[in-house]
């Protein structure tokens, strides 16, 4: 049986591009005991990937010719593990790819009787989700009332994050690119107002929207946002690290905040999270995220990118910002 995957055709300098990856076609392995034979029918498209591709990568650095590590869910083709049975739906590593052969015992089976799987790496995803509900909830605390910014507010994580303070009773300002990513937050999503740091001075367009300060900033995106965001803060703000994704394409080069110093004058702290610090809170986040996404209270639109050919463009496009809501590929 023939399988096309994405590998690394070479290491990025500096900005990814399409080139760097590459399609190539090879056999299925076998199915040895213990082993699940997988249809993949959707792929993340994740940030982390582009880290893996430099050397000494927090995740693991990707091997040149070896299938791009990305998420995905999958349905089961064949199986020689006793948990999982044909046409059951599974979460996994399952790399860039369309099908493969993994030990049962990396896959994490999937209940799709009432959601489509693809959820579990979107609205009730580990990388989306579950890591807005953490940096949020368990990190920044946000409660009623708090003025909260979120920068890629338009993404995956940001979309999420924003309805979630809201869900709290937060006034929530969404950072993002473009008039149409801002209407997007506005009408969609429910952020109460965005600024597009296109356009013009993010510290100054903040300044005018919360004269007063900000409470809680949910960083995705560092750089200069995060510095325009540090000159506008409140006494006791709390600054939460989620990613920095301005920075990712200049590992060794990093920009770190200029305007630190206001965490003392204001009496503010900053803190960094990922999400796999928080596993004693997985049931709990499951369980709230599957609750407001029943009640209709939590949505997020996904943009699909069909065939795994367009595994490439997909993750450049994540860099550029070229969708809305939650990024995947459905090989
Ligand atoms: N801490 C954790 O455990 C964890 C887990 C998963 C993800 N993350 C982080 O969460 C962040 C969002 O990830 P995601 O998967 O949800 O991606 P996403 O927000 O769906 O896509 C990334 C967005 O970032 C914006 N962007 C890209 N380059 C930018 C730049 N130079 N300046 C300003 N904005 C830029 C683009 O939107 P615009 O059009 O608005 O520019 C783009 O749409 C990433 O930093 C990621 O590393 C953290």
């Amino acid at each position: 049986m023939k399988n096309r995957k994405v590998v690394l055709a070479a290491r990025p300098d500096g900005q990814l591009k399409e080139s760097d990856m590459r399609v190539v076609e090879e056999e299925v392995a076998e199915l040895g005991d213990g082993m699940v034979l997988l249809q993949i029918e959707h792929l993340s498209i994740d940030a982390f990937i582009r880290t893996t591709f430099d050397e000494a990568a927090f995740h693991g650095t990707a091997e040149l010719g070896n299938a791009i590590i990305a998420l995905g869910t999958a349905r089961v083709l064949d199986s020689r593990f006793e948990g999982l049975h044909q046409g059951d739906a599974v979460f996994g590593p399952v790399c860039a790819q369309e099908k493969v052969a993994l030990p049962g015992v990396m896959l994490q089976k999937i209940d799709d009787s009432q959601l489509p799987a693809r959820c579990h790496l979107g609205v009730l995803g580990l990388t989306t989700g579950m890591t807005a509900y953490a940096g949020m909830l368990k990190v920044a605390k946000v409660k009623k009332d708090d003025l909260v910014v979120v920068s890629a507010a338009a993404g995956a994580v940001g979309s999420c994050a924003c309805q979630i303070a809201k869900l709290q009773g937060a006034t929530v300002i969404g950072i993002a690119g473009g008039e149409e990513k801002g209407s997007f937050l506005r009408e969609e999503i429910g952020c109460d107002s965005t600024i597009d740091y296109k356009q013009g001075n993010v510290s100054e367009q903040l300044m005018e929207l919360a004269p007063e300060g900000v409470d809680v900033f949910f960083d995705n995106v560092g750089g200069e946002i995060l510095d325009d965001v540090l000159a506008n803060i409140r006494p006791g703000a709390r600054i939460v690290i989620c990613g920095a994704i301005s920075q990712y394409e200049r590992v060794g080069e990093v920009n770190g905040p200029v305007n630190y110093l206001k965490l003392a004058e204001r009496n503010a702290s900053m803190g960094g999270f990922t999400v796999n610090y928080f596993e004693q809170d997985y049931p709990e986040m499951q369980e709230n995220l599957g609750k407001w996404v029943m009640e209709g209270s939590l949505r997020l639109p996904e943009h699909i990118e069909e065939g795994i050919d367009q595994f490439p463009k997909a993750l450049t496009l994540l860099f550029s910002g070229g969708h809305k809501g939650k990024l995947m590929v459905a090989p």
